[in-house]
């Protein structure tokens, strides 16, 4: 347990995910920001008067400013519009880059020495608005994604198998977009590389419907886009920094090198401990794999030299 954990944003992934951290009991005080008036007060008091039911002690709080926040341990940044129907993520670029930027400067100046876990839209994006705000070191500026768009593979290749999810093991890098990169190579159950227990024509539309997973909840919500499974991906990688688990996620990071990109983020295997990013593991790629990830680096770079910091 570390001591306080912020999430900014009280939406439907900001406040799924306080009520995650809070159930789990990896902070003594959960704080949740947002701009709407009192909204974050009142789902704070909500949680907290779940918490003699469900048996936690995390104190879950809300507030529109930025005081209640200071000296949090890890921010988890979900501020922003969420995708409407017929809406591209990058259509979200400009409003959501103001926001992530005055959001990442009050952690700067409140919470200097936190984990940034950021979660808005267009991810790699915002990952890389939030760094440059905050002047974090790329250890304590991380995006998630990928850890949502592998999930969701997961998902389907267990239904499509009708075997346990927790016996797929596969890792979807690149960005968070419908470039990502599912690595069919690195996809197994209990150790069995998928391509022989699945026909080539399933797998390529289990892909394809991953790369559209996002897409496919917001056309049944209508009004708003995925939060469960997004705050799970979220609060997974909180988990894996408080409890200094050292796991391995596919994560948005700062490439300096890896891959032979930097300058940007992408979704590439980190090992995750108390520090943030301990380590960026280079796996060997089929050459179709590297030529997705380029592509989907090119698409990440694309709607950066759009925005104005
Ligand atoms: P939501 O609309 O339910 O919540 C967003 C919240 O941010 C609202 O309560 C709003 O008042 C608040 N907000 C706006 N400006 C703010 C500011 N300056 N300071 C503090 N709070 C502010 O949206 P939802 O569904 O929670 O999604 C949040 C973001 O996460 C969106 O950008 C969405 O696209 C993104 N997202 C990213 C995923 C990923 O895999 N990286 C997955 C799911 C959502
Ligand atoms: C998702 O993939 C909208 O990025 C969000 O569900």
């Amino acid at each position: 347990m570390v001591n306080k954990i912020t999430v900014v944003g009280a939406g439907n992934v900001g406040a799924t995910a306080a009520q995650r951290i809070a159930e789990k009991e990896l902070a003594r005080t959960v704080v949740m920001v947002d701009v709407a008036d009192g909204v974050p007060q009142g789902k704070g008091l909500d949680q907290w008067q779940s918490a003699p039911i469900e048996g936690f002690d995390s104190r879950v709080i809300g507030t529109n400013g930025y005081e209640e926040t200071a000296g949090s341990d890890i921010v988890v940044i979900t501020a922003g519009i969420a995708r409407k129907p017929g809406m591209s993520r990058d259509d979200l670029l400009n409003t959501n880059a103001g926001i992530v930027k005055s959001v990442s400067e009050h952690v700067k100046n409140t919470s200097p020495d936190a984990i940034v876990i950021v979660v808005s839209n267009p991810l790699d994006v915002m990952c890389w608005v939030a760094k440059e705000a905050t002047g974090f070191p790329r250890e304590r500026v991380i995006g998630m994604a990928g850890v949502l768009d592998t999930a969701r593979y997961r998902a389907f290749l267990a239904t499509a198998l009708d075997v346990s999810v927790r016996d797929i093991q596969a890792m979807v890098l690149g960005g968070h977009g419908d470039t990502m990169v599912p690595l069919i190579s690195y996809t197994t159950v209990s150790g069995i590389p998928i391509t022989q227990l699945m026909d080539k024509a399933t797998l390529d539309a289990i892909v394809d419907r991953t790369r559209n997973g996002g897409a496919e909840i917001v056309k049944f919500l209508k009004t708003g886009s995925a939060y469960y499974a997004p705050s799970s991906g979220a609060v997974q990688m909180v988990e894996a920094i408080v409890n200094d688990q050292k796991r391995i996620l596919p994560c948005s990071a700062w490439l300096q090198g890896e891959y032979g990109m930097k300058g940007h983020f992408l979704g590439v295997p980190v090992k995750l401990g108390r520090k943030g990013i301990e380590r960026i593991l280079e796996v060997t790629l089929t050459a179709d794999e590297r030529a997705a990830l380029e592509k989907s680096a090119a698409a990440v770079l694309e709607p950066m030299s759009v925005v104005k910091l």
